[in-house]
């Protein structure tokens, strides 16, 4: 496979038993997560927890990419291999956050604009010489009174489309994250409409700019209930209304779909993604790009030292193998007490 196979990577990073990592946090965001387990977010630190979850053996066995942030993509090994290197040599391809985050949008008072469009080009150059088969843009969507506005959905579909056709022209498989926030107390038929509104707007986008849909991967959040809605909607409930959703909004020519799991709890995150692959018969592959679900039993294990490091390890190789097994449709809550036999 060449650099430029855009294909072929799209293809393979939603492989059948397989999917995503989520380990791009910008320096913000990880120095957060460190703060839960009491780590100071050193650089060394930083790199010690990447090195940490990438030389998990066996991981590549459920894990076909890894989204890195810009700073891990130039980080080492503690035996000088360059992250890139080492995973690519576990048949795991190097992703790349691309997007500067995001901002307070103007006129939209409790919603955000995704910012990183100028340079993008140039960026994109760098990070496929440093080894990136792949980027992720995240736009955020809010769900509150009288938002999200037509304003917000339609600009960041906008960003999200230009942030892929550059993508796509550098060399890289854009991921295209379009996240409706669970924050909130709507129920899941307000998300359900929020979400489709949105992956339309992002399709119109993305044709109005060109970008080429069977070299692209999809990130979208799913149909489910606001985090403080009284009434949560069970597992089949959303699965269904995922899955309806997404085959109103998004094109059969897209390889595939890696959910985020945007603070769902670990096992329901998988058991959501379960229940969609066992309804079956998506004519794109289904699958996940988990950050927290995969990565928050791991943080939580390690707690900065050196002597957690093969705890930690276990309990990613599992969360990732209980999700590479919800790509088939061959999850079973009863394998979680599986944690400890595996890696
Ligand atoms: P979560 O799975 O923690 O939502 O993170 C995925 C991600 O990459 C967000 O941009």
């Amino acid at each position: 496979m060449t650099t430029n196979d855009l294909a072929g990577i799209a293809k393979a990073m939603v492989a059948p038993g397989r999917g995503i990592l989520a380990a791009d946090e910008s320096t913000g965001t990880i120095e957060k997560r460190f703060k839960g387990i009491s780590v100071e977010s050193t650089e060394e630190n930083r790199r010690a927890y990447r090195d940490m979850l990438f030389s998990t053996k066996g991981l590549g066995e459920f894990i076909s990419g890894v989204i890195l942030y810009d700073e891990t993509l130039r980080q080492k090994s503690a035996d000088g291999t360059p992250f890139a290197a080492l995973l690519g040599g576990n048949g795991i391809l190097p992703g790349i956050k691309v997007d500067a985050g995001t901002k307070d949008m103007a006129f939209c008072p409790g919603e955000k604009i995704t910012e990183g469009l100028d340079g993008l080009a140039k960026r994109c150059a760098e990070y496929v010489k440093l080894g990136a088969k792949f980027a992720k843009w995240r736009a955020v969507i809010t769900i509150g009174e009288g938002i999200p506005s037509a304003a917000c959905i339609t600009a960041n579909a906008h960003a999200l489309a230009r942030y892929a056709a550059i993508c796509q022209a550098s060399g890289l498989v854009p991921i295209v994250e379009p996240e409706v926030l669970m924050d909130g107390d709507h129920g899941i038929e307000r998300c359900e409409e929020v979400t489709e509104r949105t992956l339309r707007e992002t399709f119109a986008a993305l044709a109005s700019q060109r970008v080429v849909l069977e070299h692209m991967v999809l990130k979208p959040s799913m149909v489910i209930s606001g985090k403080d809605c009284a009434k949560q909607a069970g597992v089949q409930e959303v699965a269904v209304r995922t899955l309806q959703t997404l085959k109103r909004a998004v094109p059969a020519a897209v390889p595939g779909i890696a959910f985020l799991s945007g603070g769902q709890s670990d096992e329901l995150a998988t058991a959501h993604l379960n229940a969609m692959n066992k309804i079956g018969r998506a004519p794109w592959a289904l699958t996940f790009s988990y950050g927290r679900a995969l990565q928050h039993p791991a943080l939580t294990s390690w707690k900065g030292s050196a002597g957690n490091v093969a705890a930690a390890q276990r309990a990613l190789h599992h969360r990732a193998r209980m999700n590479g097994l919800a790509t088939l449709g061959q999850y079973r809550a009863e394998l979680e007490k599986d944690l400890g036999k595996a890696a």
